[in-house]
């Protein structure tokens, strides 16, 4: 994907496995394959979904200032994420029940991420095995996502096996104190976590108590780099930092927790001055386009993640439409660093963005 001529173009790909070029074409078929009470889960964000929708927009208001005449006959858009190589900035996020979107669940996201070399982020509901998804053949790193639960030991034992399975990071995800409040899944009566045993509902499962103090804790469990998911003040970041962390998500849940909370977008620039370089940020969150993901680099993010996109590709064609979905953002990082004169991640910088998005707010 990186060299000459490796490229697969992403109409060309999608003529081959017949799926839909465009993503809202995408989510259109995977609307009509899918229950729509699962759907609707997918799509919907908390209360009135402002969070959401701004997700979204924040990335397409931020405005670029491409360089020309640079010599872009080889743009290569392969990066490292805490030291292992990917294709390129863009992983897959965590996201619960992937088994009611293709019989395989993570195992065909963790194909289809195999196949483009990205880094996949395995949800501790993810509704597959862990130790599975570990199994299947691929050079790029995956991560296991958890939840603490108030069964603390449970966790730790998650946590504790991943390094063994092979996982390269543990992404400890901290902004559902609470289950957000999301009326389409009210309105659908969706019951959350459907498991063998039952139903298991976030609010009485999870636990509300975590502080900064916990996540030391954690970090010596388990022996790899821990990741901290859903952070939108550079206040929280520093401190996530301070305690040990080694990697920053800036994420409101895809609008699905608290409503009204800011566009990752426009955290990211306060969360990266904070961080000032002592731990790699991510950032996910509304990202649909290859010039989303420039800008996120430009306001310093290492990389970005992306979720329901992954799961409309898992949901029309499993493995392969997680591949198509992928291959098609890596088609487009490519055009969109091209455009910019830029010929590598390193080259992507804030001199790209606006000048009045260069400085902390
Ligand atoms: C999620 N997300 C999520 N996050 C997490 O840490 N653990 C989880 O189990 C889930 N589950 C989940 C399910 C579904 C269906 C979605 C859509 C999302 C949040 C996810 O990791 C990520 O933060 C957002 O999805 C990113 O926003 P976009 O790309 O979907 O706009
Ligand atoms: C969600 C939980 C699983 O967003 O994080 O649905």
């Amino acid at each position: 994907m990186t060299e000459q001529g490796a490229t697969v173009s992403h109409r060309a790909l999608h003529r081959y496995t017949g799926l839909p070029v465009d993503l809202p074409d995408l989510e259109a078929q995977a609307r009509a394959n899918l229950d729509p009470a699962f759907y609707d889960y997918i799509a919907g964000g908390a209360e009135d979904e402002l969070t959401l929708v701004d997700n979204e927009t924040a990335w397409s208001r931020l405005r670029l200032l491409p360089r020309v005449l640079r010599d872009v006959t080889h743009v290569d858009i392969s990066t490292r994420v805490l030291g292992a190589r990917v294709a390129s900035p863009i992983g897959i996020a965590p996201m619960a029940m992937q088994h009611r979107a293709s019989k395989d669940g993570p195992l065909d996201t963790a194909r289809g991420a195999a196949a483009t070399d990205s880094l996949f982020v395995m949800g501790l509901f993810g509704a597959g095995s862990a130790a599975e998804v570990a199994e299947v053949p691929g050079s790029a790193p995956r991560w296991l996502q958890v939840y603490i639960l108030k069964d603390r030991e449970r966790s730790a034992a998650a946590i504790a096996r991943s390094a063994e399975q092979g996982y390269g990071a543990v992404m400890l995800t901290v902004d559902v104190v609470r289950q957000g409040n999301r009326r389409r899944d009210a309105r659908n009566r969706w019951a959350f976590l459907q498991s063998d045993g039952g139903i298991e509902d976030p609010n009485e499962i999870f636990d509300h108590a975590l502080t900064f103090d916990d996540i030391a804790w954690f970090r010596e469990r388990a022996g790899i780099p821990l990741v901290i998911k859903g952070v939108l003040r550079g206040d929280d970041a520093a401190a996530c930092v301070d305690a040990g962390a080694d990697g920053i998500v800036v994420s409101n849940h895809g609008g699905r927790q608290l409503d009204g909370a800011i566009a990752t977008a426009d955290a990211l620039r306060d969360v990266v001055a904070a961080v000032d370089g002592r731990a790699e940020v991510y950032v996910d969150g509304g990202i649909r386009h290859g010039q989303h993901v420039v800008k996120a680099l430009a306001l310093g993010a290492r990389a970005v993640f992306v979720g329901r996109p992954v799961m409309w590709g898992l949901a029309v064609a499993g493995a392969h439409g997680v591949e198509g979905v992928m291959r098609g953002f890596c088609d487009e990082i490519e055009r969109a660093m091209a455009l910019c004169g830029v010929r590598s991640v390193d080259e992507i910088d804030a001199s790209l963005l606006a000048a009045d998005l260069r400085e902390p707010r």
